[in-house]
């Protein structure tokens, strides 16, 4: 029995001093000392020995397992180290390398006309509204005057969800949404998305930016709508630019007109930009129509209003001198960084 439990001592010794990874060391614990070990195995024989040898080899047999013990403790702390520095010497960080600089992002034009166009409202009194891109048909469409026959509700022309909803084709139907949950005195701006059934090219987008406004009070007249919008294209493009309204149809206000300018570059003489006109058309606008204001139980006999829709996109390349509207959708950043 002594030379079994030698052997024992000589061959943990030799497999234990050989061992690599921390799950070498454990096997091994296990094949020596485990519940079903060799060193178990062995003094499970004890029983055959004489009562001398008895105490003798027991001795000696705890003797071999505190030894095993130690060397599978001093491995398992020589292991540790060694992966310690392992670890040390690839997540070593070297502060002198250059970082990756994070990308800087930028205002788009598109957000920082918006923001000018808010701002100058603001400060004549209106609020901001928002309503969703996803309209009823009802509000794109009926409650706005506009008849069951009106090209504009064209499958062609209109992208349609359903019989009753569809992706909104202007920002209008935020007016009928401003009068249905609000009574007079009303004063909203609402910017937003837009979507119509057009191919994409230099000057059209399925995808456009419109900005509506809405004034509804007692006595409301045409003069309040000229004076306002004048107001505001004096803010935005200099106290030297000149108004024209000319006469228009929009099925939501009577009278109605379309808002022109003075063109900032060439003021009147007629360059490209103004295509020789010497005045750019900025926007659409008119005195709510009665039925819009009676759809949305307003009294028309009581108040009135005035309306104005104009193009987000078309004001903010006009500004920039973009020439083409695909810019303003396509995130290139050597394009975005120049504003
Ligand atoms: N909704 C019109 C369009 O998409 C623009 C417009 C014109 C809005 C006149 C108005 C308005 O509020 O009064 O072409």
């Amino acid at each position: 029995m002594r030379e079994l439990l030698e052997d024992i001592r000589l061959d943990a010794a030799k497999s234990l001093n050989m061992a690599r990874t921390m799950s070498e060391v454990d096997d091994l614990r296990v094949r020596f000392l485990g519940r079903k070990g060799e060193l178990t195995s062995i003094l499970k024989q004890m029983g055959s020995l004489t009562d001398e040898e008895r105490p003798v080899m027991g001795k000696l047999a705890n003797e071999i397992r505190e030894f095993i013990e130690s060397l599978v403790a001093s491995k398992t702390a020589e292991i540790s180290q060694i992966l310690l520095r392992e670890q040390l010497a690839t997540e070593k960080l070297d502060v002198t390398l250059p970082g990756t600089r994070p990308e800087m992002g930028k205002r788009h034009p598109l957000q920082s006309m918006l923001t000018e166009i808010k701002q100058i409202f603001l400060g004549m009194g209106f609020d901001v509204a928002e309503g969703p891109q996803l309209e009823y048909t009802q509000y794109n469409f009926d409650l706005l005057n506009i008849s069951e026959i009106h090209p504009s509700r064209d499958v062609q022309d209109t992208f349609y969800v359903s019989e009753e909803v569809v992706l909104r084709t202007q920002t209008s139907p935020v007016q009928i949404r401003a009068m249905k949950e609000h009574k007079p005195p009303i004063r909203v701006l609402a910017p937003g998305r837009v979507y119509r059934r057009d191919t994409v090219d230099a000057t059209h987008s399925p995808v456009f930016h419109q900005i509506e406004g809405l004034v509804v009070d007692r006595g409301i007249s045409m003069s309040d709508l000229k004076g306002t919008l004048e107001v505001f294209v004096k803010k935005l493009y200099g106290a030297d630019i000149s108004v024209r309204f000319r006469p228009h149809h929009f099925p939501f206000t009577e009278p109605s007109a379309e808002l022109d300018i003075s063109c900032f570059i060439c003021h009147g003489s007629g360059c490209s930009l103004c295509k020789g006109e010497g005045y750019i058309e900025i926007l659409g606008c008119g005195m709510v129509h009665p039925n819009v204001l009676a759809n949305c139980d307003i009294d028309p006999d009581v108040f009135s209003g005035f309306a104005f829709g104009m193009g987000l996109d078309r004001v903010t390349m006009m500004r920039y001198g973009i020439e083409d509207l695909r810019l303003l959708f396509e995130n290139d950043m050597r394009f975005l960084r120049q504003f």
